[in-house]
C-alpha cells in the first residue's frame, strides 16, 4: 500500500490494494500469482453478469504492459462511461493519475485471465467531482476508448429516490472476503443495512443523512464490502433490475484501537450517485434523465 501513515481516513479506503491479483501478458508468469478463489465480499454469494450486467473491473497497467494489477470494481453507467471511485485512480496526493495507466474487463464476474486481455478497454479520460477538496467526492467518470456493445455489458441506472434506513440494499464487488484477506476472482454480493446512527456521523465529518454526498452502512451481521470492492455497486432494486444507489468509498472499525476496517459494526461510507447525477449527466453530456429509473 502506498498512503501517508498520517492520513486515517485513506488508510481505511477500502480499495486499498493489500491483497494482489495480477495478469501477466506472458501466460507462463500467470498462474503462480494469481490468488486462490476465496469466497467473498465479507458474508457474500457468488452473484453473475444476470444480477450485474453492467459489473466491470479496473486494472492498472505494471512494468510496461506486463502485467495488470486488479485494483477496483466498478460499473458501466453509459455506453462508452464507467463509474468508480476517485480514490481508485488517484494518487497519495489525491490528485487523478494518467487515464494511460488504466485498463477495464467489463461485463464479466470473473476477474481476467491472460485471454481477456485482448478484450480490454483503455481509457481516454477520466473526470473527477473534487476529490482532492473533499473525501465526499470520492467518485470519477471514465471516459473509454470505444462504445461497449450491449452483447457486452448494460449500463446500471440510477436509483434518484430518497434513502431510508429500511430500503433494502446489496453490494457487490471482487474485494477481500476479509480485512486483509485476497480479493475474491468471483463476484460476490452481500445484503447490508442502511444506516443513520449517530457513529455515522461521529466517524465522518461529511456525513449529515443519507441524502447527502454520502450513503452509511453498519451491519451487525458482518455483511460489509471491504478492500478492492472500492468503487463497486450499492444498489437497490427498481423495477425488477438493480439500481445503483452508491458506489463503495471507505469504512472503518468504531474501535478505532484496531486496524480491521471491514466486517460487524464496523461503519461504511459509500458515495451516493444521485447526489452527482447533474455532473455525470454533464461530463457524459446527456440529460440526467437519461440516466436515472423512474419507479413504474
Ligand atoms: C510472484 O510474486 C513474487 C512476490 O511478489 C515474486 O517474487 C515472483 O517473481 C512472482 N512470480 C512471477 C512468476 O512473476
Ligand atoms: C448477508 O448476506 C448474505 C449473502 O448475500 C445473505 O444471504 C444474508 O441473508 C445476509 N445477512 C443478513 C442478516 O441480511
Ligand atoms: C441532510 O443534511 C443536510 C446538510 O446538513 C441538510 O441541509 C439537509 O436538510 C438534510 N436533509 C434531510 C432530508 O434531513
Ligand atoms: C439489519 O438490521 C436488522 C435489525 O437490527 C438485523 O436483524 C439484520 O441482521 C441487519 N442486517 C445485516 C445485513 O446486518
Ligand atoms: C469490525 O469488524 C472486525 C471483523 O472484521 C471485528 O473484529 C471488529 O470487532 C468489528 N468492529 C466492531 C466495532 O465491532
Amino acid at each position: 500500500m502506498h498512503l501517508l501513515s498520517t492520513l486515517r481516513v485513506m488508510l481505511s479506503l477500502t480499495g486499498v490494494i493489500c491483497a494482489k491479483y495480477t495478469v501477466f501478458t506472458d501466460p507462463s508468469s500467470a498462474s503462480e500469482n494469481q490468488t486462490s478463489i476465496a469466497t467473498s465480499i465479507i458474508n457474500g454469494a457468488v452473484t453473475g453478469t444476470d444480477y450485474y450486467p453492467f459489473i466491470s473491473q479496473l486494472y492498472i497497467t505494471e512494468n510496461n504492459g506486463f502485467s495488470y494489477n486488479f485494483i477496483c470494481t466498478a460499473e458501466l453507467i453509459g455506453q462508452q462511461h464507467i463509474i468508480t471511485a476517485a480514490h481508485c485512480v488517484s494518487d497519495d496526493n489525491m490528485k487523478l493519475r494518467s487515464p494511460s495507466l488504466y485498463r477495464l474487463n467489463i461485463g464479466s464476474a470473473t476477474l481476467a485471465t491472460v485471454n481477456d486481455i485482448s478484450k480490454f478497454y483503455t481509457v481516454t479520460n477520466i473526470y473527477g467531482a473534487g476529490f482532492a477538496t473533499s473525501f465526499a467526492n470520492d467518485v470519477v467518470i471514465l471516459k473509454l476508448n470505444k462504445p461497449v456493445p450491449s452483447s457486452v455489458a448494460t449500463p446500471v441506472k440510477i436509483y434518484p429516490y430518497k434513502i431510508t434506513t429500511s430500503l433494502p440494499v446489496e453490494v457487490a464487488g471482487f474485494g477481500s472476503t476479509y480485512y486483509g484477506g485476497p480479493v475474491s476472482k468471483t463476484l460476490l454480493r452481500t445484503i447490508i443495512n442502511v444506516s443513520d446512527s449517530p457513529n455515522c456521523a461521529a466517524f465522518n465529518t461529511d456525513w449529515a443523512n443519507n441524502s447527502g454526498p454520502l450513503v452509511c452502512s453498519i451491519s451487525p451481521s458482518g455483511n460489509d464490502s471491504c478492500n478492492g470492492d472500492s468503487g463497486g455497486p450499492l444498489v437497490a432494486k427498481l423495477n425488477g433490475k438493480r439500481v445503483l444507489v452508491g458506489t463503495v468509498s471507505w469504512g472503518e472499525n468504531m474501535d478505532t484501537s484496531s486496524t480491521i476496517n471491514c466486517g460487524a459494526n464496523n461503519v461504511s461510507y459509500y458515495v451516493r450517485t444521485a447526489y452527482f447525477v447533474k455532473w455525470i449527466a454533464s461530463v457524459m453530456n446527456v440529460n440526467y434523465n437519461t440516466l436515472i429509473e423512474i419507479a413504474n
